[in-house]
Parts: structure tokens; C-alpha cells; sequence
């Protein structure tokens, strides 16, 4: 806009300005006339529906070195009535974290702070909100095999965003959330000032745990308890077809999955894939259960046979390893790939366009409710690659109360369902296509899913729940539609701790909570 111009000297001078510190803050600004500022943008971009040249695009990149440079993004972006949108690991499935539709706007990317502090003798770490979960699981690896974090299962999700949303993966029946283990944070708050957790008090540091990222500000580090795993875990991989009896033992696993022991976490990813075999013409529906177990392979087969037998385990089926080398394991990268791959910030798989959903399964779904979801996904949109991923609550879940942090998703539920499209085709018209399945979906689901609210995971953020308005005044009213989902009875502590901290509203995006007066 022909206002931009101006504005955007004023903010770069502002930066300069303000940036109490050797390192000049000149170094790691990127505006469009820059070489690299196309590749900083993209470099961690995780979804194609938000890199065309429609897309809009930050007017100014921040790449901070250390925190005092946050501070005068955030002073500045203020001063000059800019929006800031903070970035991680660029994993936010409506992009976020690097888009806003209210314009002109900032990213303030953590890419270099990515500091990692292991403290074995006190089972600590300090971790640099710009580090990603595989660097994580790596830096606690190389200094001791008896300890792990219970986070998320994609290693390049970044810290900034996944602990701010929740996060969980093969551990949380043993462990619980990423926010269930965080003991301390430093964060810069709308004001500019850096707070750990002793200077912001209780109330916001119960909103940071959980939350939404991009809310109450932008955390600079977290401080995690790190938890005790045995020196050799098993893992196992095993494939059904519905021809080998899918649908039975998917059936069957939603009356196991919550109640095993926490030990074990057997989660299952569905597709659709080719076969001649089982009447839906070419194509067939495929289980994979995907296990780990915080023990070695006998355990693991006598809970099997104990509790899920119709699963058939065999011995041949388990694999020991280490903990660091299950995480490798259950990020999908080639057999034999090294624990050297965490570090690899790029993800295993091809970056594709893609949409995700999210929903919480109370009561078992019939054997007919599933039969109506192997059609649909028999009929998914060619070109369209979908994949059905049910991870199992219980455990630890049933023991938290739902206020403990904002993530409020406890006890009562079996399992979280997310259904994740993934296509290559691009352009706004094939996105709709594929984005109408997903949302039918959705639709045949709800009378199987949590109701009253229809529940949902904040970091599987979905904007087809609620949105406010770019460039308006946000409603409680209007948040609340949204807000209800993602965090419960929490949402209304989550409105006053944004009220007393950020009563401007200065941190937000489509979906942050709003303060009352707003
Ligand atoms: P990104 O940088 O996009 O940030 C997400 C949000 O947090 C944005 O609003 C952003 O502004 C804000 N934010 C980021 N850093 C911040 C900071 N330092 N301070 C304040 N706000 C900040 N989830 C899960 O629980 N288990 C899993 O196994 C997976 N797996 C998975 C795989 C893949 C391929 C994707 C794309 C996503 C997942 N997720 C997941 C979801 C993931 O937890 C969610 O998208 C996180 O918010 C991503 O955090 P990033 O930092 O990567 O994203």
C-alpha cells in the first residue's frame, strides 16, 4: 500500500533504535528488495496452500540472535501500528505463523534460537523456542538414554508453537502434554519486558502452557522437566488390510487403546490403498497400528496377548531399540536412517498442500459408523492423499484435571481423530475440491465425535471452526464459537489473563483469545 513505504522506514529505524546490543540488528532483517528474504520465508513453510503468489506476505522478516532483539521487534511493530506474527517451526496448519490478511505485517522468526541446555543430574532442560522437536529428543539423547520429553511425533514441529498449543505424542499416556512437563519460560510480553516465571505469576504462566501461540507473547524459552524411559523400548509396525480384518480389530482397539497400561501407546494411521482384494474395486482400506512400549519385546507380547490378541503379535513383529531411535522410527524416515536425521530441519516427506481436522471420540464408533468412513475415504478426490490418525487418550490423561492448563482434553476420552488431506494439485479452485471431502468428512462424522462442545485440538488449528475477522474488532461472542472447542471451561481464565496482560489485543491472529473489551 502507498502507506507501507514510509511506515516501513520508520519501523527499520525504529529497530536500530531500539536494539540495546552489539550485534547489529541490521544483519538479520530481510525486507522483499533482499536476496535471501524469499528463501528465510519459505524455509520453513510446511504447507503449499499458503505459498502462491496470492499469499500475502510479511512486509519485514526478523531473524533475532538474542532476546533484546524480540523486545525491539515488538516495541516497534507497536509503535508503528504493524501486526507481528511470531514463527517457529512454521508447522501452524492455517499458516499463521507467517501469514496474516491484515497487512502491513511482520514475522519474527526464532530460527537462531535454538540453544539447548540439558541438566541430567536435575532431569532439566532449557530449550530455545526456535529449536524443533527432533533437535530436542537429540539433545537429551546425547547426554543420557534413561531420558526423554513426551511432545509430538513430526520432529521438524518447532517448540515456539507446539508446547504454546498443547502437543502430544507416543508418551503422553505415561507423561501426559508437553505443557503438563514445562517448569519455567521466558517470554516477552506485549510491553516489551522479558518475564520468567516467578515475574509474570501463576495466571500467565498457566496460559502460555497451552494456550495458543501468538497470544499473551512471544516466548523466548521454555524450561522442561524431562521424564525417566528405560534403556530399551520396543516399537512394532503392523499392517492390516480390511481383508485381513480391519475393521473388526480397529473396532476392537477402541475398547483397549485408553485402558492398557501407560506403558504402552498403540496408535493407528488409516488410508486408502491399492489392492484387488476386498470389493471396493481396486482399492482397499489399510490399518497400520503403530506401537511403542516403554519396555523390552516380552513385555510388550504378554500385554499384547493379555489385552488385544486379535492383533496377532508375533515377536518377529518387534523391533528394541532406544528411546532417541523410536522417535526416528515414528517419524517414517527410511529403516536404518541415524538419529542424525532429528537435526535435519527439513521434513522427511515431500511439502504438499494440505488441511487437516481434529475431534475427540467419547464413545466407541460402531462397526456400521466405520463402514460409512471407509466409503468416504474410498471416495476421496483423486490426486487427494488422506490419512486417518487415531491416537489413544487414557492413562496419565484420566488423572489431570482439565484445568490444570488450557489444554482441557482429559478424561472421557477414548481417542483423538485427525483426519489430514494431503494434494499436489495447486490453485484455489483444486483446493476446493479437496478441502469439500475433507469438510464432508467431518460432517459424517459428528454424531460418532464429543459433543456439546464439539471438541477439537488447538494445534490442529482449523479455521472452518471460527475465525475473527481480519482488520476487525474481535467479540468475545464471536471467539467463544471457536474458543469453546480448543479449551473448554479454560476459555473464559484464558479471556481475563489475555484482559489483565494484553488488554490492546497487540498479540493476535485469526484465531488468539480476545481480550473483554475487545
Ligand atoms: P508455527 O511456527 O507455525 O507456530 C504455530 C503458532 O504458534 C502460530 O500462531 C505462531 O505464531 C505461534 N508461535 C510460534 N512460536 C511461538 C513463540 N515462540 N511464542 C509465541 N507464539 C509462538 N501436534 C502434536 O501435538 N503432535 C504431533 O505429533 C504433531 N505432528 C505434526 C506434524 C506435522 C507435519 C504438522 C504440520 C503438525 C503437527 N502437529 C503435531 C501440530 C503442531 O503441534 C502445531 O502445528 C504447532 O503449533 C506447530 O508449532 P510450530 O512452532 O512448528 O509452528
Amino acid at each position: 500500500t502507498s502507506s507501507s513505504g514510509p511506515r516501513h522506514e520508520d519501523f527499520l529505524q525504529c529497530l536500530e533504535l531500539y536494539s540495546e546490543d552489539t550485534n547489529s540488528i541490521s544483519k538479520v532483517i530481510y525486507t522483499p528488495n533482499n536476496p535471501s528474504y524469499s528463501s528465510i520465508l519459505q524455509s520453513s513453510i510446511r504447507n503449499l496452500r499458503f505459498n502462491t503468489t496470492a499469499t500475502p506476505k510479511p512486509l519485514v522478516i526478523v531473524t533475532p540472535v538474542n532476546a533484546s532483539q524480540i523486545q525491539a521487534a515488538v516495541t516497534c511493530s507497536k509503535k508503528h501500528r504493524m501486526q507481528l506474527r511470531v514463527r517457529s517451526g512454521g508447522h501452524d496448519f492455517e499458516g499463521l505463523s507467517y501469514v496474516s490478511f491484515v497487512e502491513p505485517f511482520v514475522v519474527v522468526d526464532l530460527i537462531n534460537l535454538r540453544t539447548i541446555t540439558v541438566d541430567v543430574a536435575n532431569s532439566e532442560a532449557w530449550v530455545g523456542a526456535g529449536a524443533t522437536l527432533g533437535e530436542l529428543y537429540y539433545r537429551i539423547a546425547e547426554k543420557s538414554r534413561t531420558l526423554a520429553f513426551p511432545a509430538g511425533v513430526c520432529p521438524t514441529v518447532g517448540v515456539g508453537g507446539h508446547f504454546s498449543g498443547g502437543g502430544f505424542g507416543m508418551l503422553m499416556r505415561k507423561y501426559g502434554t508437553a505443557p503438563d512437563n514445562i517448569i519455567d519460560a521466558r517470554l516477552i510480553d506485549a510491553k516489551g519486558r522479558i518475564l520468567d516465571r516467578a515475574a509474570m505469576g501463576e495466571d500467565l504462566f498457566w496460559g502460555i502452557r497451552g494456550g495458543g501461540g501468538n497470544t499473551f507473547g512471544v516466548v523466548v524459552a521454555w524450561k522442561v522437566k524431562l521424564v525417566p524411559v528405560p534403556p530399551v523400548v520396543t516399537a512394532f509396525s503392523v499392517v492390516r488390510t480390511l481383508a485381513q480384518n480391519a475393521s473388526k480389530l480397529i473396532h476392537r482397539w477402541q475398547y483397549v487403546a485408553d485402558k492398557l497400561t501407560k506403558d504402552v501407546t498403540v496408535r493407528i494411521f488409516i488410508t486408502r490403498v491399492n489392492s484387488t482384494d476386498d470389493g471396493y474395486g481396486s482399492a482397499t482400506v489399510q490399518a497400520e497400528f503403530v506401537c511403542l512400549y516403554l519396555g523390552g519385546s516380552d513385555g510388550l507380547l504378554q500385554v499384547m496377548k493379555d489385552e488385544f490378541p486379535e492383533l496377532g503379535l508375533v515377536k518377529e513383529d518387534c523391533i528394541e531399540m532406544s528411546w532417541v531411535e523410536s522417535t526416528v522410527y515414528f517419524a517414517e524416515f527410511p529403516s536404518n536412517t541415524s538419529v542424525d536425521a532429528l537435526l535435519n530441519r527439513t521434513p522427511p516427506n515431500s511439502i504438499q498442500n494440505s488441511k487437516g481436522k481434529s475431534d475427540f471420540v467419547r464413545e466407541p464408533i460402531p462397526e456400521s459408523g466405520l463402514e460409512g468412513i471407509w466409503k468416504i475415504l474410498m471416495e476421496q478426490v483423486d490426486g487427494g492423499n488422506a490419512v486417518l490418525l487415531l491416537h489413544p487418550f487414557g492413562g496419565i490423561m484420566n488423572e489431570i484435571s482439565e484445568s490444570s492448563i488450557p489444554f482441557p482434553h482429559r478424561a472421557g476420552n477414548i481417542y483423538h481423530f485427525h483426519p489430514l488431506l494431503n494434494w499436489d494439485e495447486n490453485g484455489r479452485e483444486a483446493s476446493e475440491k479437496y478441502l469439500n471431502w475433507i469438510r464432508r468428512l467431518h460432517a459424517y462424522l459428528t454424531p460418532y465425535v464429543s459433543k456439546n462442545p464439539r471438541a477439537a485440538y488447538a494445534n490442529y488449528r482449523d479455521l472452518d471452526l471460527g475465525a475473527n475477522t481480519p482488520g476487525q474488532e474481535v467479540s468475545y461472542r464471536k471467539a467463544r464459537v471457536w474458543g469453546i472447542k480448543y479449551f473448554k471451561n479454560n476459555l473464559d481464565r484464558l479471556v481475563k489473563v489475555k484482559t489483565s496482560v494484553d488488554p490492546a489485543n497487540f498479540f493476535r491472529n485469526e484465531q488468539s483469545i480476545p481480550p473483554f473489551s475487545a
